[in-house]
């Protein structure tokens, strides 16, 4: 097994000096449906500086964590998995590039376009530093270099490179569970049912790491292999169709529902949209937050009424809006909400009033998979989505009667990446 050595982590604190440099949604589309080898290998070379610096961040402040949390097994395992991903990346070597080549991208670069500017994260007020070492993305992760044909060692290199980071990316499947384990260990260990605010604001900065360095290995994978869908640049759909989506993660969420609580037929969600509204997003995510938030409230609804009223039950409503700069989504139920004390604790990592669910070691597979609740990970972990891209969630509730949620999406696609929290 891969354990972290000194060395290494001298190499880590080295790199983890650095400041880690944000890519837009507009940014990342700048790509096309399938850019060339020469354009491809510009990005491939900033992800192999980007990335190594993203994870020597992140193992720095894994190792820098008060000892009652940093030591427990499942904390220095999920430690040792990034470090082992630093060292695989900077121990890949980058290619040969003739001084002929090399002129060829400079001068390309030159009249290359460069990257449409981005805007503070609304979500994160001081997202971006002022200091002058803030590395500002220019040219470094998109140039258009579509006339420009790559040599044999830099497609090998490009290839595997895409190899590595896909490895690393499945390694890293099982981090959201295992960091999970950690905390309960450290909540054992503590003999505390809550974890304090030190420790939230911990794992809201390192889940969100995750997020971005997931979204940029994926989004690059997904560039080199395809499927090269059209109004799609990688995982990114370019017309992302918002009520399609929605109607998806109705009958999802209403069919777990169903299975969960043993229904003939879960309480209704009526959707309110104004004809086809269609934005630049990752539909993925879009459709994990409106699953997540639509089991609260159906959860909420049954669980007023009884599985026995299924004639009563309140609809559930889903309304969608939209302006220039903003598109929100209101779920709205009458799930007899929660008192405005509770709010910020929904918000807190394994906070539930579900029965607890077993963290399985089998478990570990991938992302959470889908029970209609118990970890206490659905609302945070979906802020995080929605913040990611400059958007975000918020929850109004009225104790006796319902809950509303907001969740707001940045239309205009140029947030920062909120890479300091
Ligand atoms: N619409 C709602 N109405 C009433 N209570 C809610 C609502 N949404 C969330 N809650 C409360 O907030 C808690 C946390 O919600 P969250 O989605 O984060 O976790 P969960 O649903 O318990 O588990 P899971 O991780 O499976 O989603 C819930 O257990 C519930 O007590
Ligand atoms: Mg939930």
């Amino acid at each position: 097994m891969f354990k972290l050595n000194p060395q290494l982590y001298e190499k880590i604190k080295h790199f983890a000096k650095f400041p880690q440099t944000g890519v837009s949604l507009r940014q990342m589309v700048m790509f096309g449906q399938k850019p060339s080898p020469a354009t491809f290998f510009k990005a491939s070379q900033f992800l192999h500086e980007e990335l190594p610096i993203r994870l020597a961040h992140r193992v720095k402040e894994l190792d820098e964590l008060p000892r009652s949390l940093g030591d427990m097994p499942s904390i220095i395992k999920v430690k040792n998995w990034y470090a082992q991903s630093f060292q695989e990346l900077i121990e890949l070597p980058p290619p040969e590039i003739t001084s002929e080549l090399k002129a060829s991208f400079r001068d390309a670069a030159k009249n290359s376009q460069s990257l449409p500017q981005s805007s503070p994260n609304l979500a994160i007020p001081q997202s971006k530093p002022t200091g002058k070492y803030y590395p500002t993305i220019g040219h470094r992760y998109y140039n258009n270099f579509e006339n420009i044909k790559c040599t044999p060692p830099i497609l090998s290199y490009t290839d595997s490179f895409v190899k590595a980071i896909e490895n690393i990316k499945r390694r890293h499947d099982p981090v959201v569970t295992t960091m999970a384990q950690g905390i309960m260990e450290y909540k054992q260990h503590r003999k505390t049912s809550m974890i304090d605010a030190d420790v939230q604001q911990f794992l809201d900065r390192f889940y969100m790491s995750r997020i971005g360095i997931r979204m940029l290995i994926g989004q690059h994978s997904a560039l080199y292999r395809g499927p090269f869908m059209r109004n799609y640049v990688g995982v990114i759909c370019t017309r992302t169709n918002i009520k399609d989506i929605a109607q998806d993660a109705i009958a999802n969420a209403r069919f777990i529902c169903e299975d969960h609580y043993g229904l003939f037929r879960a309480p209704e969600v009526k959707m309110f949209c104004p004809g086809d509204i269609e934005f630049m997003y990752v539909p993925s995510h879009l459709n994990h937050m409106v699953f997540e938030l639509l089991k609260n409230s159906l959860r909420a609804v049954v669980e007023r009424f009884g599985p026995d009223y299924e004639d009563e039950y309140p609809p559930i409503k889903l309304v969608i809006a939209h302006g220039k700069e903003d598109i929100t989504i209101k779920i709205s139920d009458e799930g007899g909400g929660l008192p405005r004390s509770g709010i910020p604790v929904v918000w807190t990592y394994m906070y539930t009033t579900a029965q607890a669910q077993e963290l399985e070691p089998e478990f570990n597979k991938s992302e959470f998979k889908a029970p209609m609740a118990g970890f206490g990970y659905g609302l945070p972990i979906s802020r995080l989505y929605a913040r990611y891209f400059g958007g975000d969630l918020k929850l109004i509730s009225m104790e006796g009667y319902g809950t509303d949620a907001y969740l707001h999406l940045n239309r205009l696609s140029n947030s920062d990446e909120p890479l300091i929290m």
